[in-house]
Formats: structure tokens, C-alpha cells, sequence
């Protein structure tokens, strides 16, 4: 009698192993590694990917597919301790002269200082668009999720949930957006000391190398995608939930928190960078 109970709770645990593992996705099935010759690597029966960078080069993946919408979450840990002058890059990129792109870049720093999130949006080949963060938690200390939700009205960028920036669909106002060229995902990990941290002044430490930024469990579920220009969109059943979203007021509540209490440049308020008027979206938020 027990014995038949407990094998069938473990037949029964057994399958939603399975389910959960259906699931979640791989990043085997989901990426292929572009770059790194070893550097990147994928553990775990594909749960698990790692992008390391030392003194002779960084490295990076990208996507199998192309996505026209979608909402992808990415769960990322990043280079921990003395992380100055590298650079952690997660963004969707088209390809072409007029491509359209939408940026998460995670500027390191030296121990104990904070990382800076910088975030921009390319229009058929125009960025010009930065707006940065400090976050409100140690990015290397645990996997957090950050999101792009990317549909006809707008572009969110979102940290555990919590949306940080939007960039609005302003056609009507002349500004081009982003919805006809589908995106690549694309994440990497590269010096830049040059610029990265605190301007350029600091300097990568190479007896730190090699550098390690950690990749959890991808979740390709929410897009709308295409294999190849013949294998056109194919849209998830969920897509209903992300497709028309715009921001409830209980989300601009919280944007509004993060912007107040953790923005640290905001192209949109740089009246001496742009001295013959802010770009027009900056009036159409
Ligand atoms: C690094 O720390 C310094 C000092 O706290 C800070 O000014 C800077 O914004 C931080 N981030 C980067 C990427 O430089």
C-alpha cells in the first residue's frame, strides 16, 4: 500500500519534471554561442550559460531566431568584485544600415561601487537615446530578470518586474518605431575600459581575469518569431498578455519610484547636448 503510494508520487513528480523541463526552454535549443572561441559556455543540460572574458578576448551568443514582438525575460548574474571596465550586454538588434535596437548594457565597477544599467533605443539606425541606472540591488550577488517587452505601442524595460523605462510608439508625432524588422537577441561580455566605468578613468584590472557573468534558465515563450525569411511569424499563444500592454497607473507608480530614486542620466532632460530642442519623444511621454 505505501509502497505503490510512493511510487506513484514519484511517477507524479517525474512527469512535471518533465513538464517543468519542457517548459523552461534550453539555451541549446533557443541560442547558438557567436563568439569567444571557449569563452561562452552552456551548463546544465542547457540551463546554465556562462560568458567569460580575459585579457585576449570576451565573448558573447545570440539567438537561433528572429523576433517581430515579444516579451523576453533574461536572468542574468553579473561579473561580481572588481568588475570595472567590463561591460555585460543583453539587447535585440536587426540587422542593416537602418536597423532598430533596444539596449541593456550593465556597466561594471570597481569593488563595493555600483554597477550602472545604461539603456537605449535605436530607429532605423538612430540611437542617441541613453538613459541610466544605479540599481536597488547587488546584480552580482543573485540572478535578477530583466525584461524587454516589445509590442506595437511601446517598448518597457523592466527589472524583476518593476518597468524603469518606456519607449512609446510616437508615429503620429514623426518619431520612427520600431515594428517592422525583426530582432535578434544578442548578449555578450567585452572590455571597454575606455569608457565604462566612471568615464573611462578606471581601468580593467586583468588580475582579476577572467571575468564571469552567469545566464539562468531562458524562457522562450512570449515572442512572436520566424526561423528564416521563408518561416514567417509565428505568434505564441501567449502573446495575448504582452501584445497591447501599456503601463497601468500602478506601474507608473513604480517606474516613477525608479526614475526618482535611481536615474542617473536621462537624454531626455540634457538640454546642453541638445541645444536646438530635446528629441520630439521627450514631449510625447
Ligand atoms: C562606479 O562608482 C562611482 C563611485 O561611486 C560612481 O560615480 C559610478 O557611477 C559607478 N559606476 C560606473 C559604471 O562608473
Amino acid at each position: 500500500m505505501a509502497a505503490s503510494a510512493t511510487k506513484q508520487s514519484l511517477l507524479l513528480l517525474a512527469s512535471l519534471l518533465v513538464l517543468i523541463g519542457i517548459t523552461t526552454g534550453s539555451f541549446y535549443d533557443s541560442f547558438d554561442i557567436t563568439w569567444g572561441a571557449g569563452r561562452a559556455n552552456i551548463f546544465e543540460s542547457g540551463q546554465l550559460l556562462t560568458c567569460t572574458l580575459d585579457k585576449i578576448s570576451g565573448s558573447g551568443f545570440q539567438s537561433k531566431k528572429e523576433y517581430l514582438f515579444g516579451k523576453i525575460d533574461m536572468k542574468i548574474k553579473l561579473v561580481a568584485g572588481n568588475s570595472a571596465g567590463t561591460v555585460t550586454a543583453y539587447y535585440l538588434s536587426s540587422k542593416g544600415e537602418k536597423w532598430d535596437e533596444i539596449d541593456f548594457e550593465f556597466l561594471g565597477n570597481v569593488t563595493g561601487q555600483p554597477y550602472v544599467l545604461h539603456t537605449n533605443v535605436f530607429t532605423g539606425g538612430k540611437g542617441d537615446r541613453e538613459m541610466q541606472f544605479y540599481l536597488w540591488f547587488d546584480p552580482t550577488a543573485d540572478f535578477h530578470t530583466y525584461t524587454v517587452l516589445w509590442n506595437p505601442l511601446n517598448i518597457i524595460f523592466l527589472v524583476d518586474g518593476i518597468p524603469i523605462r518606456v519607449f512609446k510608439n510616437n508615429e503620429a508625432n514623426g518619431v520612427a518605431y520600431p515594428k517592422n524588422q525583426p530582432m535578434k537577441i544578442y548578449s555578450s561580455l567585452w572590455e571597454a575600459d575606455d569608457w565604462a566605468t566612471q568615464g573611462g578613468r578606471v581601468k580593467i584590472d586583468w588580475t582579476n581575469a577572467p571575468f564571469s557573468a552567469s545566464y539562468k534558465s531562458f524562457n522562450d515563450v512570449d515572442c512572436c518569431s520566424r526561423t528564416s525569411i521563408w518561416n514567417w511569424v509565428t505568434c505564441n499563444a501567449n502573446s495575448n498578455s504582452w501584445m497591447w500592454t501599456t503601463l497601468n497607473s500602478n506601474q507608473l507608480g513604480q517606474m516613477k519610484w525608479v526614475q526618482d530614486d535611481f536615474m542617473i542620466y536621462n537624454y531626455c532632460t540634457d538640454f546642453k547636448r541638445f541645444p536646438q530642442g530635446l528629441p520630439t519623444e521627450c514631449n510625447h511621454n
